[in-house]
């Protein structure tokens, strides 16, 4: 009995060695993922697809079996690991793969990849340069660079890595909220507080206003024209009525360029308006204003690009469309704060990686958790250290991967690789749009956008025999026709659930695009579902 004991006790020893070697740099893990990815590319069914399609197996102990309880003894991580493989990555997307047209989520850059996977193996925390080392910096000179792609001074602008744009959309909330109440932290948010939203708000600021305690009832949505950006003077309207009535504006949160139609809110009007109600108001506080920009941060790039000369050669058909969004996007300069999401689109990193930019990064200080005497992070043991952002942020523990990561995608792509990626993308998407209705009986559902998405729709009949396929007739025919609406929007959904249903068995067949329920609503309220082509 005691022998055995012993013998448990040693295969634990080697085990434990195994699993957490301790030099450092040693390539041990990397080995694994190495090993791991073999694995990935001998189960999987083809080599290059959009989706990734692996091998069936019968559920059995020697194939993917894993039991719903923690085994006794620790099983081979190269056990594990392929069974992993095998038992998960059936359905997987490849987003790296041309033909995956699903979502704006991004194919990841190599480079950032193994800087993440380097932060993860020596499991490094941007909590304070005490856990974090150096690394903190990756966070402030990627700050400094997002500076420069607004052209304000470096050392205005403070940015901080969070968990994507849900996060980014709290944050800026959060100091909403803070900016107007400062004692908010300790009393809570009052019954007065609102905050403005557009209508074409990805649903997570409905998210961040029911979590942060403002209650989605005190989001007050701005209704947008024709082109989808939001409209100043029913923003003016709505927010006269709400001050009038003793309520308080905490901010605005604008389009940076969302999805379905890539609008970009007219800032500077809303930044006129701010300034028109404090005025008139005499209002004792500066609501915030905040760009929600994960996706549209991307144009940018194109700041100091040279339109005229145009050294990239970006073909004159879609030149001017680049300038028009670039030049929309610019004005986020004048806003409070925006958001940048490293893991969607052209950003070329692992999913989280969020940035919160503050234009006024001094503002960032309403978040301290000793100066506002909300509590002592006494537990994180900083107090040697220099550089503290713990007290700011909503996480604990964060991981300095990301901030890396997005390094790494910043530096080895610079802005021509990334202008370059728009242009293609843009090109791409123009020459989508244009084939659709010549070749198809199908309608583009958003032929105004100037981004890199676009939505599909079924012509109706109707339609189809005038041969006038154009949203306008489209949208002109459903508004006055419920039961043609439902009708068409049920077509869509069953023609994308038999690719669906059919393909389950090999999901390298599958069609690249994916499926909104609910991408426009008609005048009178009802929903438009279209495919969704995100080139
Ligand atoms: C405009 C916009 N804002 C916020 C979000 C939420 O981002 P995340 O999923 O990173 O939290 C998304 C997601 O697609 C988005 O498109």
């Amino acid at each position: 009995m005691v022998k055995r004991k012993n013998k448990e006790e040693d295969l634990f020893h080697k085990n434990a060695k195994k699993l957490f070697p301790e030099e450092i740099g040693n390539n041990k893990s990397a080995n694994l993922f190495n090993f791991g990815l073999s694995e990935l590319r001998k189960e999987s069914k083809k080599s290059n697809t959009p989706w990734v399609s692996i091998k069936h197996y019968k559920d059995t102990l020697k194939n993917n079996k894993i039991f719903n309880e923690i085994p006794e003894q620790g099983l081979s991580p190269e056990k594990i690991i392929s069974v992993a493989v095998k038992k998960f990555f059936n359905g997987i997307l490849n987003w790296r793969n041309p033909e995956l047209q699903y979502n704006i989520c991004a194919p990841v850059n190599i480079t950032s990849q193994a800087l993440i996977c380097l932060a993860q193996e020596m499991n490094i925390h941007n909590i304070n340069n005490d856990f974090a080392g150096n690394c903190l910096l990756a966070e402030k000179i990627i700050s400094k660079m997002m500076a420069d792609l607004i052209d304000i001074k470096q050392n205005k602008v403070k940015s901080l890595f969070s968990f994507g744009g849900t996060a980014s959309n709290m944050y800026a909330m959060k100091l909403a909220i803070n900016k107007t109440v400062p004692n908010a932290g300790k009393i809570g948010v009052p019954s007065n507080i609102h905050i403005f939203i557009t209508s074409n708000a990805h649903f997570s600021h409905k998210t961040v206003g029911d979590w942060l305690g403002i209650g989605v009832d005190r989001l007050i949505t701005i209704d947008s024209d024709s082109e989808g950006r939001s409209m100043v003077s029913d923003a003016e309207n709505k927010a006269r009525k709400i001050i009038e009535n003793r309520g308080v504006i905490a901010g605005f949160f604008l389009n940076g360029g969302p999805f379905y139609n890539f609008t970009i809110d007219n800032v500077s009007e809303f930044v006129k308006l701010r300034s028109k109600l404090i005025k008139e108001y005499n209002l004792e506080y500066i609501p915030h204003i905040h760009v929600d920009s994960v996706i549209g941060w991307i144009w940018l790039m194109f700041n100091k690009y040279d339109f005229k000369k145009n050294p990239l050669n970006i073909s004159p058909k879609i030149l001017p469309i680049i300038k028009k969004q670039f030049k929309r996007a610019y004005k986020i300069r004048l806003a409070d704060s925006w958001g940048v999401d490293f893991h969607k689109a052209l950003g070329g990193c692992p999913t989280p990686c969020g940035l919160f930019v503050s234009n006024n990064g001094h503002e960032l200080k309403l978040l301290s958790k000793s100066q506002r005497g909300i509590c002592d992070t006494h537990h994180l043991g900083g107090d040697w250290s220099i550089d503290d952002p713990s007290d700011i942020t909503l996480e604990t523990s964060r991981s300095a991967g990301p901030a890396l990561a997005a390094l790494g995608s910043l530096l080895s792509m610079g802005k021509n690789g990334f202008r370059r990626f728009l242009t293609n993308q843009i090109m791409a998407t123009k020459n989508f749009r244009d084939l659709i209705p010549n070749k198809t009986n199908l309608i583009v559902g958003n032929p105004r956008s100037l981004g890199f998405n676009t939505m599909v729709v079924i012509a109706p009949r109707e339609i189809q025999e005038k041969k006038k396929q154009n949203w306008n007739s489209f949208l002109s025919l459903v508004e006055n026709d419920e039961k043609l609406l439902t009708n068409l929007n049920n077509q869509l959904k069953l023609f994308y659930e038999w690719n669906f249903k059919k393909t389950k068995s090999d999901y390298s067949k599958r069609l690249g695009c994916s499926f909104s329920k609910s991408f426009y609503k008609t005048k009178f309220g009802k929903t438009i579902s279209g495919l969704k082509y995100c080139l």
